[in-house]
């Protein structure tokens, strides 16, 4: 039978009998039995997130679309040149390096000084840029860029092109006209025509004329989404929407405290004009650019119409340095209460004003603020009393927001309470109970980080399928665990692009994939359901999990099966209190080794079949092996 492509996403159209195995049943039924007219609790509405940093080059070279690598020579390779390569035409003489006593701003004081000895207009002195592994370019389309430039007498002419590296055939060109001898910021675009697309080309500046030349901020972007200015790549966050998220936090993870105090997210280092921005290290070992700024993180939630939970620096990095609570951490207190009026404040606040002349005047909207993260790491005990003092601060300055403590605390109760667990399959399926018998009168969790770690780059059908387990138990469990985000969300599958394995999407500069885990949380995600009714499952095999979800509202159920074994577990189904509807629609993840994988060449090997399964108020149903199925059943 020949599958059809439902939408982008890559659910595919066919019968359900089709990609079923024979099926022997080697394994007794199970009985499932749901009670719609019993519900227990509501589903949390903002259960399923994201959550992302900068690791794996998450957004430089990533979601963030900028085309040029180390713009502000601040990458620490080759003297700060790193990506940067002399293009010398002919007889074109000339030499770079970095000049840390010339730059455009206070921000960047340094720039790339090009000193060029012999260059005519048929002989040009060129230096050219590879992008982040390549620069994708499209047919018939506009690229945006800019760049900062001085030259040592007034009227240098420079132009600017993309270039083919394989044929070096120029696909795209713009003059700037003449650079003067103070610093200016010059604004260009180049446009391609019909070209077979590819990443194999890059950014080449060239100038015609000997002299000194100063260069610095040179950018270059796509279409975004949106069509934002600096902003985000259209296909990652259409992968993104089709997890149909409802939060992001951010801006991390480890790259929210830094490896020290100074290299934390430094959240007003990252507003404004970005040569106003001064760049800083992440923890993961690369140099961050900030493009991907506070602002920016924003306006990725309001693209996505989703909500922000913000985590605020609370005086930790990660090598051990610590503020202890008191005066000395006053200072992070009132930068985070300035974060939070940057956010949500109106125009007619101090930082709701800055926000508003950077473009936003609309307030954000916010309910969760972190403070921290993974402060178990804090050997030195001082997390409680940081906790404390922020908590104090921020609930007498916004009553209305919960704050969210990032390990447990013994002296006092917070709203909720940040778990973090990376594990195996295996460990999740023996885990999937773990939050059935916790204490509802403790904090509510946030799970802030989790996934199955089974595959690289992206991960595996076998994480899917752990991942898939704790999702049941997420959702059964979602009267105590109000939101849950996966990480490491993002990875650039190019060599040397990775520093944690086991992403769930994967990318190069030309396209974007999603591993089998990402289609599972795009199946949680997108039949949520709103309550959880009562319901029971006997008789499955060890590695069956399930979870059920309805959504009155609709008319509808969520019936969603993991089943984890090697071997197809057949199920007798009894629904009770409302009559299903005659059929259902089944969505059914699956492969036939949990080694299975899409990668960057085979991007759609794994993704979600639809078809179409007879139900009543009893039916019997197959789940085949290593598969995770939604089952969406209309009842009344
Ligand atoms: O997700 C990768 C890292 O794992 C996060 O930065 C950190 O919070 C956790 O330890």
């Amino acid at each position: 039978m020949k599958r059809k492509h439902l939408h982008t996403l890559g659910i595919l159209v066919g019968s359900f009998a089709a990609i079923a195995p024979a099926c022997v049943f080697a394994q007794a039924p199970a009985q499932l039995s749901i009670q719609l007219d019993k519900p227990l609790h509501p589903v949390s509405p903002m259960l399923y997130g994201l959550m992302t940093e900068e690791i794996n080059y998450s957004y430089d070279g990533g979601l963030y679309a900028e085309m040029v690598r180390n713009r502000t020579f601040q990458d620490h390779g080759f003297g700060g040149l790193s990506h940067w390569n002399l293009d010398n035409k002919g007889t074109a003489r000339s030499t770079i390096v970095f000049d840390g006593t010339e730059g455009p701003s206070a921000a960047l004081p340094g720039s790339m000084l090009m000193e060029i000895t012999a260059a005519d207009t048929s002989n040009l002195a060129g230096v050219r840029n590879e992008g982040y592994w390549g620069m994708a370019l499209q047919s018939d389309t506009t690229y945006k860029g800019s760049l900062y430039a001085k030259a040592d007498a007034d009227n240098l002419p420079l132009t600017v092109s993309l270039v083919s590296d394989n044929s070096g055939d120029t696909l795209a060109t713009a003059s700037i006209g003449s650079v003067s001898s103070t610093w200016k910021r010059y604004d260009f675009t180049l446009k391609t025509s019909k070209l077979t697309s590819s990443s194999t080309n890059h950014l080449l500046i060239a100038a015609g004329h000997t002299g000194k030349l100063w260069l610095d901020l040179i950018s270059l972007f796509p279409p975004t989404y949106k069509n934002r200015d600096n902003g985000n790549r259209s296909d990652i966050m259409e992968l993104m929407a089709g997890m149909q998220p409802k939060f992001l936090r951010l801006p991390g993870g480890n790259y929210l405290e830094g490896d020290f105090i100074d290299e934390r997210f430094d959240w007003k280092t990252t507003i404004g004009p970005l040569v106003d921005r001064p760049t800083h290290r992440s923890p993961w070992n690369y140099q961050s650019s900030d493009g991907m700024g506070l602002l920016e993180f924003l306006e990725w939630t309001e693209d996505l119409k989703i909500e922000p939970v913000l985590a605020v620096f609370a005086g930790y990095a990660l090598k051990g340095d610590h503020i202890h609570p008191g005066p000395a951490l006053t200072p992070y207190v009132e930068d985070a209460l300035d974060e939070i009026e940057f956010v949500t404040g109106d125009t007619s606040t101090k930082w709701g004003a800055v926000r508003a002349k950077l473009g936003h005047p609309a307030p954000f909207p916010l309910k969760y603020v972190e403070i921290g993260n993974e402060d178990w790491f804090d050997k030195s005990g001082s997390y409680e009393g940081r906790f404390a003092q922020f908590d104090k601060a921020i609930k007498a300055k916004y009553p209305n927001l919960q704050t969210i403590a990032t390990m447990p605390l013994k002296r006092m109760k917070p709203d909720v309470q940040d778990d973090h667990y990376y594990k195996r399959a295996d460990d999740f399926f023996a885990f999937a109970n773990h939050y059935d018998t916790v204490d509802r009168n403790g904090p509510k969790i946030f799970v802030g980080e989790w996934a199955t770690r089974e595959g690289s780059p992206t991960t595996n059908l076998g994480a899917a399928l752990g991942d898939a387990a704790f999702m049941t138990s997420l959702e059964r469990n979602s009267d105590l665990i109000i939101m849950a985000s996966y990480a490491p969300l993002f990875v650039n599958v190019n060599p040397g692009g990775m520093q944690w394995e086991s992403d769930l999407i994967g990318y190069n500069a030309a396209s974007a994939y999603g591993s089998p885990a990402y289609y599972a949380q795009v199946l949680f995600g997108e039949h949520l359901g709103t309550s959880v009714p009562t319901s029971s499952i006997t008789n499955g095999n060890d590695r069956l999990f399930y979870s059920v979800t309805n959504d009155a509202a609709k008319g509808t159920t969520y019936l969603k099966l993991v089943n984890a074994s090697s071997k197809p577990q057949p199920i007798k189904a009894a629904i009770t209190g409302a009559t299903p509807s005659s059929t259902a629609t089944v969505y059914t993840l699956s492969g036939s080794t949990t080694a299975e994988t899409n990668s960057i060449t085979d991007p759609k090997r794994i993704t979600p079949v639809k078809s179409t399964i007879k139900t009543a108020a009893k039916f019997e149903h197959t789940v085949p092996p290593y598969t995770i199925q939604v089952i969406v059943m209309g009842a009344k």
